[in-house]
Parts: C-alpha cells; sequence; structure tokens
C-alpha cells in the first residue's frame, strides 16, 4: 500500500482491488516433490475404470441410492437422471475474449445460447425505490443493489429441494464483495487502480460516501420473474432485502459472550454490526443462504505499536484503512470503529474487538425479511472464500468445507456435533461441532486434523486459553497442528453424484518451495485439487485427493510452469486455456462449471495476454474435457453461478469491469470498459447475466 498526497487530497492505493495478501511464509514444507501428480492420477485411473462412482471409484454413502431418505440429497432424481458423462458438454467452446478482439467488452456465448443483464449495481429493489444516478446517496444505496456482485444463490419460491420449486419465480441471493469508490463518487475522479479512500481537507472523509461505500457492501435479496421471452425481470415484494456493513448481526457459537468480541456495541459480546468483503457463499441443507467474509482485515487499522495476534495474523495494519472508513467527518461511532487501535486517534473510546467480529461465515435466511443474520463461529475466523455443504444424510452429522483464501493458508472442514434431521434442522447445528484443517500428504492421502483446544499442541503453551480463541485465532491453530500451506484455496464443490469434493487453488507467485498438493514454484496460473473421503463418509477424518487441472496456457509461454494439463496429463488447448480458477460449482449433472478471476494487474498482459478476458469453463469430471462457456468485459472476473431447478435457465456475475481503467484514464473520462450500459455517461457496472439455451435445453448440455 502507499499513500500519496497533493494538496488537498490523498489516494491511498491497496493495489489489487479484490485480492489484498497476508504474504506469510508457509509454516513447513514437505521435503520433495515423491512423484509427478499428473503421472500418479494416471495409475489411479488406469487402476479402477469406475469413475462414475468417484475418481477412487468410491460412492457416496446415502447420496447415489435415489431413495428419498437422505432429506435434500441431491440425487439424480426420475425427472432429472444424470445423463451420460460424454452428452455432458453439448456446446461449441468459444474462443477466448482478447483485447484486440471486437468482442472484447462484451459478453460472449456459445452459439444458441442467448443472455441478457439483470440487477446491475443501484437496481432499486426496496423502500422509495430510488433511480440509479451518479448523485444517489446512501441511504439511496441502502434500497439499492450493491457493488461488485459475487457469490449467488436463486433459491425457488417454494421447495427446497434442488430438482422441485419454482424455475420461474424465486428470490437472487448475492454478496456485493467491494467497491470502487472512484466509479460511485463524482469528487474521485482521481482515484488510484481499483479502490483506496479519497481524503478531503484536513485528512477527513465525506460521511454520506463512507455510508453509500458501507452500504454498497453486505447482501442483496431479491425477488425476480421469468417473463416472456426468457427476460427475467426484478419484482417489488415483501421478501426483498439490502443486508449491509451496517446491519445487526447475532454472533453465535462458542465465540459469542467472549472477552475476544465484547465490544462497546455489544458489551456483552453477542452482537455487531454488518457484514464485509462478502466473497463466495454456501447453501444449507436448511435452504439459508452463508455469506463468507474474505479480505474483512484490510477495512481496520490498528495504530499501535504492539498489536494483538488475532489483527496481525490476518493483516490489520497500523495503516489507514482500506477505504479510510475511520475517517469519516462525523466521528460517529458506526465509522471510527474501523480503527481498532487502543491508542491514538479513536482512543477516547475502545474499538480493540471489533475487527474480532469478522472473518466468519454469516447465516441469512430470505425467507425472513426480519430475521438477524448470524456469525457461526464455530466454522472458525479466516478469509472465507465461501461454504460447500456435503448433501446432508439423514441421521449423519452435518459437514461442509470452506477454503482461506491468501498465499499459503489451508482448507476446512466443519463436521456438526448433533445429526441432521430435515424436519427440525436449522442453523444451531453450526454452532456446536469440529473444525478440522486439511493435510494432504505427498503419497496422495490426507488427514483432517481437529482444532480442538487441549489437543495438538492448542494449549497454554502456544498461548490458547479456550475454544473460543483456538477459533478467533484459526489460522494460527491450523499453522500449530501442521496444516499443508495451500496456493490460496478458493472456491469448493460437491460432486453431487458421487461425493468428490474439490477446491480451486487460485494462484500463488510467491511459492518457492513445492509439496505434491501444490506442486509449482510461482504458481501463476493456479489448479484445482479434489479429493474422495474415506469410505464416501463426509464425517470421516482421512481422504485420498488428486490434482483436476493444472491450470495455464496452451504452450504459447514455452514455459513449462506455465502450461495447463488436463486431468490426462494432456496439454490444455485454446478451447480449454485458463488461468486463476476462483468460482466453483458442479451442477446435478455432474458438470463442473469453472470461473477464472485473472488479477486486474495481471489480464491480458504478458504471459497472461494469450489467456484474454476473465472467462466461465465447463469441465466433465470424468474424462476431463475442458470447454469455454463464456468470455466476459474488459477488466472484470467472472464470479458466482447457478441455475434454475430445471437447469434451463443460469445466472453468473460478472464483478468489477472497467477495474484496469488507470487513474489518469479514469480522470480523462475515459474507461477501458463501459459495460453493460456502454453509455459514457454511465460507469461500468457489476450485474447478473442470465443465460439459456435457445432450444429450451439444459444450459451446458
Ligand atoms: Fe474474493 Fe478469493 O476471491
Ligand atoms: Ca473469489
Ligand atoms: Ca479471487
Amino acid at each position: 500500500m502507499s499513500i500519496e498526497t497533493n494538496t488537498n487530497i490523498t489516494v491511498i492505493d491497496h493495489g489489487e482491488g479484490d485480492e489484498p495478501q497476508v504474504n506469510l511464509s508457509p509454516n513447513r514444507t514437505f521435503a520433495s516433490v515423491l512423484e509427478a501428480r499428473l503421472e500418479r492420477r494416471s495409475v489411479l485411473k488406469g487402476s479402477m475404470g469406475a469413475a462414475a462412482l468417484g475418481f477412487l471409484g468410491v460412492g457416496l454413502a446415502g447420496c447415489n441410492s435415489g431413495s428419498s431418505s437422505s432429506g435434500s440429497s441431491p440425487a439424480p432424481g426420475p425427472t432429472n437422471p444424470a445423463p451420460t458423462p460424454a452428452a455432458l458438454l453439448g456446446f461449441e467452446a468459444i474462443k477466448p475474449a482478447l483485447l484486440t478482439d471486437s468482442n472484447a467488452d462484451t459478453i460472449t456465448v456459445p452459439p444458441g445460447y442467448s443472455y441478457h443483464v439483470l440487477t446491475p449495481w443501484g437496481e432499486p429493489i426496496t423502500g422509495t425505490y430510488p433511480a440509479f444516478t451518479s448523485t444517489n446517496t446512501g441511504q439511496d444505496q441502502a434500497e439499492q443493489i450493491g457493488m461488485h456482485h459475487d457469490g449467488m444463490h436463486f433459491f425457488p419460491i417454494e421447495g427446497q429441494d434442488p430438482y422441485e420449486g419454482s424455475s420461474e419465480d424465486g428470490l437472487l441471493v448475492m454478496n456485493h464483495e467491494y467497491v470502487e469508490p472512484r466509479f460511485m463518487h463524482e469528487s474521485h475522479r482521481n482515484q488510484a487502480l481499483g479502490s483506496g479512500g479519497v481524503l478531503q481537507a484536513g485528512g477527513v472523509r465525506n460521511t454520506d460516501e463512507v455510508l453509500k461505500e458501507i452500504n454498497a457492501h453486505g447482501v442483496s435479496i431479491v425477488r425476480i420473474r421469468k417473463g416472456v421471452n426468457n427476460e427475467w425481470q426484478v419484482q417489488p415484494d415483501r421478501l426483498n432485502r439490502r443486508i449491509t456493513g451496517q446491519t445487526p448481526m447475532e454472533i453465535q457459537g462458542p465465540v459469542r459472550g467472549s472477552a475476544f468480541v465484547r465490544t462497546k456495541y455489544s458489551p456483552n459480546g453477542t452482537m455487531t454490526r454488518g457484514t464485509l468483503n462478502n466473497c463466495g457463499h454456501g447453501v444449507t441443507p436448511w435452504n439459508t443462504y452463508m455469506a463468507a467474509e474474505e479480505n474483512w482485515a484490510g477495512y481496520f487499522r490498528n495504530g499501535d505499536s504492539t498489536r494483538p495476534r488475532e489483527h496481525t495474523r490476518y493483516g490489520v495494519s497500523s495503516g489507514t484503512g482500506r477505504y479510510a472508513w475511520e475517517r469519516a467527518a462525523s466521528g460517529e461511532d458506526q465509522y471510527i470503529r474501523f480503527d481498532a487501535s487502543a491508542t491514538g486517534a479513536s482512543a477516547t473510546e475502545d474499538y480493540r474487538n471489533e475487527p474480532n467480529c469478522f472473518g466468519w461465515m454469516v447465516e441469512i435466511d430470505p425467507f425472513d425479511p426480519t430475521s438477524t443474520p448470524k456469525k457461526r463461529t464455530a466454522l472458525g475466523r479466516f478469509a472465507h472464500e465461501g461454504v460447500i455443504f456435503a448433501p446432508a444424510v439423514e441421521g449423519k452429522p452435518v459437514v461442509c468445507y470452506s477454503g482461506d483464501d491468501s498465499t499459503n493458508q489451508f482448507i476446512y472442514k466443519f463436521v456438526s456435533r448433533n445429526n441432521y434431521n430435515k424436519a427440525t434442522a436449522s442453523g444451531t447445528l453450526l454452532d456446536s461441532g469440529t473444525l478440522y484443517v486439511a493435510k494432504f500428504n505427498d503419497d496422495g492421502t490426507g488427514v483432517w486434523l481437529p482444532l480442538v483446544y487441549g489437543r495438538n499442541g492448542l494449549t497454554e503453551a502456544n498461548e490458547f486459553t479456550s475454544q473460543a480463541d483456538v477459533l478467533v485465532n484459526t489460522r494460527l491453530a491450523a499453522s500449530v497442528v501442521g496444516a499443508t500451506p495451500m496456493d490460496r484455496p478458493e472456491w469448493g464443490a460437491v460432486d453431487p453424484n458421487n461425493g468428490d469434493v474439490y477446491f480451486t487453488l487460485t494462484n500463488n507467485g510467491g511459492r518457492t518451495v513445492t509439496d505434491a498438493a501444490n506442486p509449482r514454484t510461482q504458481n501463476l496460473h493456479g489448479h484445482i485439487i479434489r479429493w474422495a473421503e474415506a469410505d464416501g463418509d463426509h464425517t470421516a477424518t482421512t481422504f485420498q485427493w488428486d490434482i483436476f487441472l493444472m491450470a495455464g496456457d496452451a504452450g504459447q509461454s514455452g514455459d513449462p510452469n506455465l502450461a495447463g494439463k488436463d486431468l490426462n496429463g494432456e496439454p490444455l488447448t485454446e478451447a480449454s486455456m485458463m488461468s486463476s480458477p476462483d468460482g466453483l460449482w458442479i451442477d446435478y449433472d455432474s458438470r463442473i462449471w469453472i470461473q477464472t478471476d485473472i488479477g486486474e494487474s495481471s489480464q491480458n498482459r504478458n504471459s497472461f495476454e494469450p489467456i484474454g478476458n476473465n472467462a466461465m469453463f465447463a469441465a466433465n469430471p470424468e474424462t476431463g474435457e475442458i470447454r469455454r462457456f463464456l468470455t466476459g468485459p474488459v477488466g472484470q472476473e467472472i464470479t458466482g453461478v447457478i441455475t434454475t431447478p430445471d437447469q434451463r435457465t443460469m445466472f453468473i456475475n460478472v464483478q468489477h469491469p472497467g477495474a484496469t481503467t488507470t487513474a489518469a484514464e479514469w480522470e480523462s473520462g475515459f474507461s477501458r470498459s463501459r459495460w453493460p450500459d456502454q453509455d459514457q455517461n454511465i460507469p461500468p457496472r457489476s450485474a447478473t447475466v442470465v443465460i439459456w439455451k435457445n432450444d429450451g435445453g439444459k444450459v451446458g448440455s
């Protein structure tokens, strides 16, 4: 981060807009790479030939029987039989979108598909329905779709079974990860790349601009309905809701009431305000939405000479907060709380514990507009990318997985103490249980290490005093027990037909020492890892893993470390080359949807140039075939993907179009993207894209 000051405006440049990183060296590395990943995979595949039962030939207990007793298990139903693998990808792969192409600043989908844009940033959904204008206030923003769409789910208006419920009427629920003030306020024309806050004379920020930015964060819940010609539209509805960086939330689970989360706002440590940097998401087996808090640490500052480990390990720094909200001119409590120093400017109040109230998974009931969102602390505190639930099995614990997206951080699994019962299941299942962290052994086996106070070094010897302490300091606990540092774990997905778990590892340019699960030094393009739990049981403490994809180019660079390879060790092609896999979802037929997020400082440049704009791909988990399905406009990432239950409509998000526009370009009135409005008076806007197949078939088929 750097701060440049001119006469009366300070521009704070935090670098890459959406991915501030904590660069920590690995706490442990493997002595050597025992064998090439893809070679080992070939051995495994050759010995089994039962890929339909999972890559290790293991079926998922209670999931693939077609029985109705497994509650919400999305087993193939009579109306949606899983197609044979060869039929999974039925579309023609499209080419990369290069800056030199005429389609560089638009959406491209395969022949036979169509799309339209829905719910752009600023679309009014509640209250007085204020129209989107360049002069919208902070209050207006609280009644409009937020900025920078990310994880997203379509909840049919009734019926929670993935194969039932309406495919024409439902709630679209989406996260808003971060904001770009330069696109929000006229006064911010000379903003540096990506983000940052602009200070006025006297070193303060305009209070309403701060409020607008806080209200552009969080989650949007909006009812949408399909009209004629596949045109979906926003509906005024009592369920429409904005959850923001100020919305009151309950703290639940083992950290509730602990000394770590007692604040001026909630002296008994049971409440907090707002959710921030909501990246990926999850959907519980009881049909609620989980929003992840990812790069929340940068929103806070702590100027003390000595900062607690629950701040430092996550990157709460002594500099200015990401958007300098703590300098709001009004000096009101809800803004200056972003200064978590015990001494200094805000020392008349004590906000030291405010950062401890962030870094959690937040549960939201989209069908109850009066419900209070709940931070589920038993799932751990880190840069949660998202959460993915294993199919629920009646009478068994609930299991979910979550990655910590920062360099050399970890992948986690939570197993509930109490068993799932479809009739009574609720979020309280997430308040007690065991949090595990993954250790990937070089021989293709893996083990889940429990993060339980008093065990495996999580004791006073390492300054752990309680389970709340272990959870507030999840990263440190994972290091102590010997978890495997990964190349930035992003989204996870579970194959609903065999239980295999996949995680994207987006990139790690700083890796110098490899291990079998992270086999590249300077891993610029990332990879996808997958595993099968022992005996197909998601509560198991051991697993076997493999690498599904090494992302990369199709040989253009001539550098083996940058070359992409598929499941079979074959080079990626023009149809499949990609970099920085991030968003991930496996549909009900087991199509793997992969979305990319090449950072704005890298995309369309140097070795990333031939790969083009960020895009979305579909893959066949058995054959490893990958085809590019969609390319997005300039400067953005593609993120968030879900279909309607009938799989005839797909929703994806385009986040931060135009982010590659330089400060000088924006100041002169030029933006590298004007998507989707293509109007010189409207800044580029994040938005949802609705996609369908013209013949009415399943998307991807
Ligand atoms: Fe917000 Fe890790 O992507
Ligand atoms: Ca992401
Ligand atoms: Ca990302």
